[in-house]
């Protein structure tokens, strides 16, 4: 036991189940962008463990880029906008984008995303999750891979964070309410 096990509840996801997945979604993705000009586009930071296992998993020429997004709150004017805190470094026009992303939670983040993306022209655009709690959904937003349908809990590692720590677990896992308590 580590450290940062301490914190976990439960082990929701272990590292092997994950890896199994990965490679799941990899093999759709190798056989749906086969022929095309696929760019891999990870949302910074909780993508990153996803980005770079999923992209090992795809079997095809493609390219990488990254960027870094917060949307504004629900209910002001800017409702709808999305910050751009680190754009992309390429060109998407003409590509396939596929966004990668840790998880879909209300969905705001990833619906404004879309629409800012989608003035730049892609071919295509396309949303890859590895986690999705649909009761959450506050926006409509279609993913066409996904890795997991979970329930409405706060889950944490493999990128995913809580306060910026626990994103180098190797296993996702729900974080004992005490944890939560204690920085309060
Ligand atoms: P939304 O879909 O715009 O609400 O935001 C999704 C973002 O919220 C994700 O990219 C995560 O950074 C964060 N998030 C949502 N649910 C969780 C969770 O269970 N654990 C850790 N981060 C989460
Ligand atoms: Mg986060």
């Amino acid at each position: 036991m580590t450290v940062q096990d301490h914190a976990i509840k439960e082990v929701l996801y272990s590292e092997e189940q994950l890896s199994a997945k990965i490679k799941e979604l990899g093999a759709a993705i190798t056989r749906d962008y086969a022929g095309k000009d696929l760019l891999m586009v990870s949302i910074l930071k909780g993508s990153v463990m996803v980005m770079a296992d999923l992209m090992r998993a795809v079997d095809l020429p493609l390219g990488i880029d990254f960027m870094n997004v917060s949307s504004y709150g629900a209910g002001t004017e800017t409702k709808g906008a999305v910050k751009i805190l680190k754009d992309l470094d390429v060109d998407i026009k003409g590509k396939d984008v596929l966004i990668v992303e840790d998880i879909l939670d209300s969905g705001v983040t990833l619906h404004n995303l879309m629409n800012l993306l989608r003035q730049r022209g892609p071919a295509s655009i396309e949303i890859c999750t590895l986690f999705s709690k649909p009761e959450r959904r506050q926006v409509e937003v279609e993913a066409k891979y996904i890795g997991y349908e979970i329930p409405d809990a706060f889950i944490v590692g493999y990128g995913l964070d809580y306060a910026e720590q626990f994103r180098n677990l190797p296993y996702v896992g729900i974080l004992k309410e005490e944890v939560y308590t204690d920085k309060e």
